[in-house]
This record gives structure tokens, C-alpha cells and sequence, in this order.
């Protein structure tokens, strides 16, 4: 879409969504049912190369006459830099150049991405459009030079030697203090900042039960296992090579391209293997573009690998929210009036507003509704999504609420939830592509022992005991994607796309899924990926890239297969002659055959030794996501734990837990088992211990490290069990549905009612930390 006006292209975005409704949907995907690969446990095809230390991650690209660079930061909140003295740090044994704002190369402002609603091309992916490397200053932290050095410690030691004077201007860095000023954001991904159905709060008003608290989620930072880290290089044209950690090559690329002035042909970015990301690596931050930089200026290759502080410096985390939610319902549990407003924290130069108001949207049948999500503005460095972003903070406000009405009801709260499912949208009135959620709360109850839960706590020793349950919900998104698959004459097939592994499964998912779309063994089929000289796939971001991929990698293959049924017509000698198409034939054993019991057909070698062809090859892009404008897609979840409160002391401990989910078709056993585990841990670190301390006069993070900010170790985390319904969704490429933030959603809050159940205590502030249970 091109860039139009504003209100222009969001009129057109509207008239868009609102014609999808009445296209016809695409037949369902035959492979929706097939159990061949798809599904199975296969081990990652990367972890033997991970394991033996030959996968390289972007900091152990070892380039010829490589230095290294580490950053200056701020250490004031607002103003200007007044004297900055790098004659210590340059007179330092091995240190080839300062980079300051004074010597710096010529960089445009980075580009953000234009408001979702804007319907704008997206030209890159900054975190923040303010100048890299300039006299302002506007959060604590942010990087103000650039030490480029023969080592790491003389880098560093540079570094500690710069001298930084600033005018310091009072920064507003305390969000209670200005959370009252609140304004309405452009949009909140994409999504209208109110959406109102009838008229929710004359209807709480006359509620014959109602709910209605304050819920507060703090701010948290982004802990992927592998820091942010790049290498970068120009060459005698002035072309550039980043190996970067990111979740989009192409972005990266973008980014650059216009920060650097460059035709984007002139940038290359590789990014293959990815320590973690949960949506730190989803924008550029001002690491990658620095690296750039100093490669420039030292004309030689530069390695910046962000300290475990230098990311809280540099990457922002999930915004601070509070939320309202109200809820009114009748004595007979049915829910007449939901409200879910609320304020969260960004800045002015990288305004994402945290979704929380989301599952209020989708989740509970109710004639009044609300929601409505304001900002506020913060001298910080800028926030981002992180994992589950919107959902598993607003689902901590709303899934609280639900207990507590069930708690007002004296109705068991799945119980609550089941009379309140809703037939369609609540918000959008859009019909439900592929729903389960009650399917999936039963087989959890069952499997949980949900029934015979003590309606109060009980007690073991010195511990209060108790069980929580919560709904998760979280939104399929698909982007569209560029894919090539080639087969060649020996038999063996190639997957090519731009797509990075993030940790995800990606190579092994879409290897086991061209697998059984081309008929072919594992062991055949391979994938190349993670670098921008590959055919262009979209963002590693909400959840969407493996959905994205199978549904280009369908599309390709069915391209490449209708072109070899064309040459196996009349009178090529084909067994598939004279006329097959290819909705009569199956794909399997390494060929096509006719269906129907028909044996006849040909393998893909077979093929193109008759046409004397080494190999053939597609390549697609797969369209807009007209199925997730059509219906409301979701992947859902019930969360129940059981939890054990000290009385004492207040320590809480997850003692169990089980996730039943329902998220289509899911694609690899093993490689979802740990996106439900890995999400479900780090919801349990966002319920008890993650939290992000600002000193309130300075605006400095006081906790930028795992020692002082508490993520789960093993001891935290208790056995975790997962089951899911597989129930495919018809109106997505092989029924699947994403499942990367699904698993963090919900989990809060769960938590939290566990700890209802086991104190009497209600929690409404994360993290549920001792103090706040004596
Ligand atoms: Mo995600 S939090 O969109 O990586």
C-alpha cells in the first residue's frame, strides 16, 4: 500500500477490512488433517550444530582485522551535552578512535514504523526516531559515545575514560506523578485506542453485582538468553554487512538504509541463529546503527556486543499500566457491562502503546462494553512489545476481575466463564474462525483435578495452599511473506526465505511442513534463511512468523507442483498424462500420484531427468491476511496452578501447573511444548519477581542485571503440563494458529487467584512480592 494522507489511507484500511467480510472463504488446506511430519516431535535440525558451538550467533563472526566497540552512556535523564573530553580515552593503549556527536558520520534520524492504522509503507524499524548521537539527551542510559579499540577491555576501559558534562533539565520520569495527564494514542497497534458497544457504564450502574478495581503492572526489561550484538562491515563500495540479533533481517536493512543514506541494495543483513528475542530484537535500537557507525569511521569491521546492563541502557522493556476494570453481571452469573480502561507509559519519540485492553475486546459475551487505553509520556529510553505484549499484563486486569466476580457469584470461575462465552466478537461482532476455548477448560479441569479444589486454602505445615485458574487469549497475526522452494533432480528439496530462528523451531517446523507438503522425507528438505540476499519474509513478531511461512511455503510449493503437472500433459510420457491436475493427485513418496487409488504418478527426479532439468523452482508471496480481517482469530488457553503462600514470611512458591491449550494445528510436539513451557515461566518471572527500578530523581534503572532483577531460575519453577486441543482451523495454510505468546498470557493472573485461594489476599499490583502479602 502507498503512503496517502492520513485519514485517507485509514478510510481505505476501514473499507478493506469491511469488504473482506463478504469474500468467500479459500477451501480449507487438506493438510490440516494430515499426520505425517507435521506434528511430530522432531528434534531441532539445529541443535547438534548449537550443541558442537558451530552454529555462529551475530557476536562470533570473527572478520578480518575485526575491533571492538563499547558505549558511553548518560548519565542524566533530559538535557544537553555541554563538554565531552575524549583525549583520556584516545591517548588509551589500543583504542583506535572516539566516537562522539562531534565526529560522527552523517545519519539521518532512524524511521520508526508508521501507526498500523496509517496504512503507510513500512521504511524501517527503529525503536526511536530521535538523532543518534546528538548534544540531547533525553533518557538515562542512552548511549553518548562509541570507544572502538584492538580488544574488548581496552574498548572498555576507553570507554570508562570518556568525560561527559551535560545542562541537566529535570526529567519526568516518575509515571504516578503524571499518569493523570493522560491522552489518547494514535492507535494502539493497529487497533482503535476506545471501542465502545452500547452503553457499559449505565449499565454497571445498574449491575446487580459489580466489580471494579485498579490493577498496576510495572515496567519490565527484556532478559533474552544472548545480549544485543552486532558486526559490522563496509567494503571499498560502500556496501555494508551487518551480522545482527534481530527478529527481521529486512528491517534492519531498511533501517540502515535510511539512517546511512544508502540504497538498500547496498546493505546486507545476516541473521541466522538468535539467542532469544520475546520482542527485543523486533526494532532497531541505537546498538545496531552505532556499530555501523564506528565501522565507518575506523574503516574497519566493528563487533558491539551489548553488556547485560548495556541492554537495559539501550533496549527498552514493557511499559508500566494501571487498569480499570469493571464488570457488572446479574445473580445469575451473566456478565452485562465489561469496562477496561487504562493508562501506560511511552515517550514522544517511539509511542507504542501496550495493548492491554485486548482480551476485553475478544474474550466474554457482554451487550456493554468498553475499553479505552490512554498514554502518558516518559523521559526513559523508549518502550516495546515484550512478549504477550497487551494481553498478558491486560489479561493480569481482567482475568483477576473475572475471579473476583466469580468470588461475588460464589460460582466457580469456570464455571463463570463458561456461561459468558461469547457466540461472536464481542467488539467486532465477527464470527470465530476456529474457537475452543471451553474444549480446552475441560480437558484442563479434568486433567488438573480442577473439582476437587478446597473452596478455601489449605494447609500444610506453615503453608497456605491454594489453586488458581485464568483464560488466555492472544490474537493470529499473519504477514505477508516472500518464499522460493526448489526441487532438484536428485530428489532433494530447498526452502528459501529471509526468516531469522529466533530459538522458535523455525527450520525445523517449516522443513517438517515442505516435508509433507511435497511428499518428501526430512531428511530431503532443507532450509536456508536468515539473511537478506534470501527472498523477503516478514517480522519474527506477534507470534505470526511460522503461521506467515507455511502459509508462502503452501503456496510455493502448490506453484511448483502445478508447473511440473503442466509438462506432464499430453504426449510428454509422463504416467500423469495426458491431463492431471492438482487437486487429483497426492504428494508422497518423493513425487505426485493420482488419488482415488490410482497408483499412477511420477517422482519429482523422474520429472526432471524427462525434461532434462538439474532443478525447478517458485517462488511467492503470499497476500494479505484476508482471513484474519474476516474472522476473529485467536489462539486460546486456560491456565491453572496451584500455589504455596509461607504464612510467615508471605514467600510464594508455583507448585504446579497446567496449561490446556487451543491454538489450529500444532506443527512440532517438542518445539511448541517449549514456547507453552518457556512462556508459562516467564509469566510466572512477571507475577513474582520482574520489575524494573527507576531512581525517581535521575531517571537510572537501579537493577540492570539478572542479580537484582529476578527472572525464574530452576528452583522457581515447578512441573509444568501442557495438553491442547489440535483442533485445526480451517481458514488458516494447515490449520495452524501462533502459539509464541500465548503461553506468558494469563499467567498472572492465575497466579494471583491462586493466591486468593491460598490467603484471602487479593493482589491487584505485580509482582505479588512478600511485603505486599504481610
Ligand atoms: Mo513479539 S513481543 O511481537 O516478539
Amino acid at each position: 500500500m502507498t503512503a496517502l494522507p492520513g485519514a485517507l489511507s485509514r478510510l481505505m484500511v476501514k473499507v478493506v477490512v469491511r469488504a473482506v467480510r463478504y469474500m468467500p472463504d479459500k477451501p480449507p488446506d487438506p493438510l490440516r488433517h494430515k499426520h505425517d511430519q507435521m506434528g511430530r516431535p522432531l528434534p531441532r535440525v539445529d541443535g547438534t550444530p548449537k550443541v558442537k558451538g558451530e552454529a555462529l550467533f551475530a557476536a562470533e563472526y570473527r572478520l578480518v582485522g575485526l575491533c571492538y566497540a563499547s558505549l558511553v552512556y548518560s548519565t542524566i535523564a533530559k538535557g544537553t551535552i555541554s563538554r565531552i573530553d575524549t583525549a583520556a580515552a584516545e591517548a588509551a593503549a589500543g583504542v583506535i578512535a572516539v566516537v562522539t556527536h562531534e565526529n560522527a558520520p552523517a545519519m539521518e534520524d532512524p524511521p520508526v514504523p508508521p501507526a498500523y492504522s496509517s496504512g503507510a509503507d513500512i521504511k524501517g524499524t527503529a525503536a526511536s526516531d530521535l538523532p543518534v548521537l546528538s548534544d540531547e539527551v533525553r533518557w538515562n542510559g542512552q548511549p553518548v559515545a562509541v570507544v572502538v579499540a584492538e580488544t574488548l577491555e581496552q574498548a572498555e576501559h576507553g570507554a570508562s575514560l570518556v568525560r561527559v558534562e551535560y545542562e541537566a533539565e529535570r526529567p519526568s520520569v516518575t509515571f504516578d506523578a503524571v499518569k493523570h495527564q493522560a491522552t489518547a494514542p494514535v492507535d494502539v497497534v493497529g487497533e482503535e485506542p476506545r471501542v465502545e458497544v452500547g452503553d457499559a457504564e449505565s449499565a454497571l450502574s445498574t449491575a446487580e453485582v459489580v466489580v471494579d478495581h485498579v490493577y498496576q503492572t510495572p515496567r519490565h526489561n527484556h532478559n533474552a538468553l544472548e545480549p544485543h550484538a552486532t558486526v559490522a562491515a563496509w567494503d571499498e563500495n560502500g556496501c555494508l554487512t551487518v551480522y545482527d540479533s534481530t527478529q527481521y533481517v529486512y528491517g534492519v536493512k531498511d533501517t540502515l538504509a535510511a539512517v546511512f543514506s544508502l540504497a538498500p541494495e547496498k546493505v546486507r543483513v545476516v541473521s541466522k541463529y538468535v539467542g532469544g528475542s520475546f520482542g527485543s530484537k523486533g526494532n532497531v535500537w541505537n546498538n545496531t546503527i552505532l556499530c555501523a557507525a564506528a565501522a565507518r569511521v575506523v574503516g574497519r569491521p566493528v563487533h558491539l556486543a551489548l553488556s547485560r546492563r548495556g541492554v537495559f541502557n539501550v533496549v527498552g522493556g514493557r511499559s508500566m499500566t494501571e487498569q480499570r476494570v469493571a464488570i457488572g453481571a446479574d445473580r445469575n452469573g451473566h456478565i452485562t457491562a465489561i469496562i477496561h480502561t487504562g493508562v501506560n507509559a511511552t515517550t514522544p519519540h517511539g509511542p507504542f502503546a501496550e495493548p492491554f485492553g485486548a482480551p476485553a475486546r475478544h474474550s466474554y459475551a457482554t451487550r456493554h462494553l468498553l475499553v479505552d487505553q490512554k498514554i502518558v509520556h516518559l523521559d526513559t529510553v523508549t518502550n516495546t512489545a515484550m512478549r504477550g505484549p497487551g494481553p498478558s499484563v491486560g489479561s493480569f486486569a481482567l482475568e483477576s476481575a473475572i475471579d473476583e466476580l466469580a468470588y461475588e457469584l460464589d460460582l466457580d470461575p469456570l464455571e463463570l466463564r463458561r456461561r459468558n462465552e461469547p457466540e461472536r466478537d464481542p467488539s467486532t461482532r465477527q464470527r470465530f474462525s476456529s474457537r475452543h476455548l471451553l474444549e480446552a477448560s475441560r480437558r484442563g479441569a479434568e486433567r488438573f483435578g480442577w473439582d476437587r479444589r478446597p473452596p478455601r486454602s489449605r494447609r500444610d505445615g506453615g503453608w497456605l495452599v491454594g489453586q488458581g485458574v485464568a483464560a488466555a487469549q492472544y490474537h493470529v497475526v499473519r504477514f505477508p511473506a516472500t518464499v522460493r522452494v526448489r526441487i532438484n533432480a536428485d530428489g532433494t528439496a530447498l526452502v528459501q526465505t529471509s526468516a531469522q530462528d529466533n530459538g522458535m523451531g523455525t527450520a525445523t517446523v517449516q522443513i517438517q511442513h515442505a516435508a509433507d507438503r511435497l511428499g518428501l522425507p526430512v531428511e530431503q528438505v532443507s532450509f536456508e534463511y536468515g539473511d537478506t540476499n534470501l527472498p523477503k519474509a516478514a517480522a519474527a513478531g506477534a507470534s505470526n512468523q511460522t503461521l506467515a511461512l507455511v502459509h508462502a511455503v503452501r503456496d510455493a510449493c502448490e506453484k511448483l507442483q502445478r508447473e511440473l503437472l503442466s509438462h506432464a500433459g499430453h504426449g510428454s510420457g509422463s504416467p500423469l498424462a495426458p491431463h492431471t491436475r492438482l487437486d487429483d493427485v497426492e504428494a508422497r513418496d518423493g513425487g505426485l500420484f493420482r488419488k482415488n487409488g490410482e497408483r499412477r504418478g511420477e517422482t519429482y527426479a523422474a520429472m526432471l531427468t524427462r525434461l532434462g532439468r538439474d532443478s525447478i523452482e517458485a517462488e511467492v508471496t503470499s497476500g494479505l491476511p484476508y482471513e484474519t480481517m474476516k474472522y476473529s482469530m485467536h489462539s486460546y488457553g486456560m491456565q491453572f496452578c496451584e500455589v504455596r503462600v509461607y504464612e510467615e514470611s508471605g514467600e510464594v512458591r508455583v507448585a504446579r501447573w497446567l496449561g490446556s491449550f487451543d491454538c489450529g494445528r500444532i506443527m512440532n510436539a517438542k518445539t511448541a511444548a517449549s514456547q507453552f513451557r518457556g512462556g508459562i515461566i516467564m509469566g510466572i518471572g512477571a507475577a513474582l519477581t520482574e520489575e524494573t527500578l527507576f531512581d525517581e530523581r535521575t531517571g537510572r534503572i537501579m537493577n540492570p542485571s539478572l542479580p537484582e532483577y529476578h527472572v525464574p531460575v530452576h528452583l522457581d519453577v515447578p512441573p509444568i503440563e501442557m495438553i491442547y486441543t489440535d483442533i485445526p482451523d480451517d481458514h488458516t495454510a494447515a490449520g495452524a494458529h501462533g502459539i509464541g505468546e500465548i503461553g506468558i498470557t494469563g499467567v498472572s493472573a492465575a497466579i494471583a487467584n491462586a493466591v486468593f485461594n491460598a490467603t484471602g489476599k487479593r493482589i491487584r499490583e505485580l509482582p505479588i512480592t512478600l511485603d505486599k502479602l504481610l
